[in-house]
């Protein structure tokens, strides 16, 4: 189970009018659930889609709705609200609150607290929310690409079905995606400007067209590697072989099966990217060639015989290339990892290689590694992956900074 990312951050979570405000609910219970605390403000508009009893339930605070509220002893909320926040999130933003913020318009709490919050101590992070064609009018992309020049950080809007029948541009991003967002917003930018290349999963190497070799990877780690080295602010490229798991947000994903395919796809993407992490199980062998139909059985026959042939080995090849990026290796082991790590180190030639105990981590959420380069080794202890993840990402930033 992933720590609790959001321990201690306190949100000022802003709803304006909009049908997403019943997403607005599950974003604050998945905050609530992450550790952060969150104080609702709702627009008059808010309320006529979502009762504010629903806010406060979830929130367990007390929601705010006008400025004219005279609970606070100095009688101003706009201001008090945002001083203790570490961000306002404004989830859904309308398009009418958009040409307010855009126009730094204060007629009402929600706008006038984000006009009034110290812009550069408390970041507002926005999800826009409307109908496509109110999405795409010229006056409501003038008025984000304002405000998102004045500072905010704008989230989504996706593209899908919409609630007024129509499909297009324009639903909020689900609360799920929302507070990963959220998360990955706070996470320090190490990785700005870099680019990353991770190769994750099994391979599948075919006998026949119903059966191949492959391996109990799960990609689970390299899909950590590649969410933490985003969040970390990196332009990420996965290539990724046979697994069900979900894109972490803004990686760009390239899937393969075989490790052929994984290999002409990380060797085209390998010079333009500056650190390599190849995390993948790649297959050491596959059969010579696959039978272009099922190998049947039949009594009396026996079993078939196949010979195999080595793989090429990706890691090695990025690694000789002359102007090739940071190359990070897995080793996956049953017993040794430290020694079994160094020599892998010295015949990659590579500058740093994590060992991980393969049969206790394939298909888990939790890991631990073991860091091991020239100078020497360092062990990362047991935790969840995404939190590995990110320790390993600080590692290799660190590295190529020096
Ligand atoms: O010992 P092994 O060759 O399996 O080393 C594992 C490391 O090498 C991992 O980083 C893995 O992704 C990479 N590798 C590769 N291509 C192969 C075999 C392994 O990139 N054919």
């Amino acid at each position: 189970m992933t720590a609790l990312q959001l321990d201690g951050r306190h949100i000022v979570l802003g709803l304006s009018g909009g049908i997403a405000c019943y997403k607005a609910a599950e974003l604050t219970r998945l905050l609530i659930k992450a550790g952060a605390s969150v104080q609702v403000v709702m627009t008059e508009a808010a309320e006529k889609f979502i009762g504010a009893v629903t806010m406060q339930a979830l929130s367990n605070r007390a929601v705010v709705t006008s400025q004219w509220d005279a609970r606070p002893d100095n009688n101003m909320a706009h201001i008090n609200l945002t001083r203790e926040a570490d961000a306002v999130v404004v989830a859904p933003a309308s398009a009418d609150f958009l040409a307010k913020l855009a126009q730094g318009r204060a007629d009402e709490l929600l706008s006038l607290l984000c006009l009034a919050r110290r812009i550069d101590e408390c970041p507002l992070l926005i999800a826009p929310a409307m109908n496509r064609e109110m999405w795409a009018h010229p006056a409501t992309q003038r008025n984000v690409a304002q405000v998102a020049a004045d500072g905010a950080v704008v989230l989504g809007p996706a593209a899908g079905d919409q609630a007024c029948g129509e499909i297009g541009d324009g639903r909020m991003l689900e609360a799920a995606e929302l507070c990963d967002a959220l998360i990955a917003f706070f996470q320090p930018k190490l990785l700005a400007g870099r680019t990353v290349l991770v190769s994750a999963g099994p391979t599948y190497e075919a006998i026949d067209p119903v059966r191949g070799i492959t391996n109990l990877s799960s990609g689970k780690m390299g899909f950590a590697v590649a969410r933490a080295a985003a969040e970390a602010g990196a332009v990420v490229t996965l290539v990724a072989g046979p697994v069900a798991l979900p894109t972490p947000a803004r990686v760009t994903r390239i899937d393969v099966t075989s490790a052929r395919q994984m290999h002409d796809a990380v060797l085209a993407a390998a010079a333009a990217h500056d650190v390599f992490v190849a995390t993948a199980a790649v297959a050491d062998w596959r059969p010579i060639d696959a039978a272009a139909q099922k190998i049947k059985k039949v009594a009396g026959q026996g079993v078939p015989a196949f010979s195999l042939v080595e793989n090429p080995d990706i890691l090695a090849a990025v690694a000789a290339l002359s102007t090739g990026p940071y190359c990070v290796g897995f080793a996956a082991e049953s017993h040794d990892v430290e020694a079994h790590a160094r020599a892998k180190l010295e015949r990659k030639k590579v500058p740093l290689i994590v060992g991980n105990l393969g049969p206790a981590t394939f298909g888990q959420d939790d890991n631990a590694l073991l860091l091991v380069d020239a100078k020497g080794t360092r062990a990362l202890p047991h935790a969840d992956k995404l939190t590995l993840a990110r320790q390993l990402v600080a590692e290799i930033a660190a590295r190529i900074k020096s």
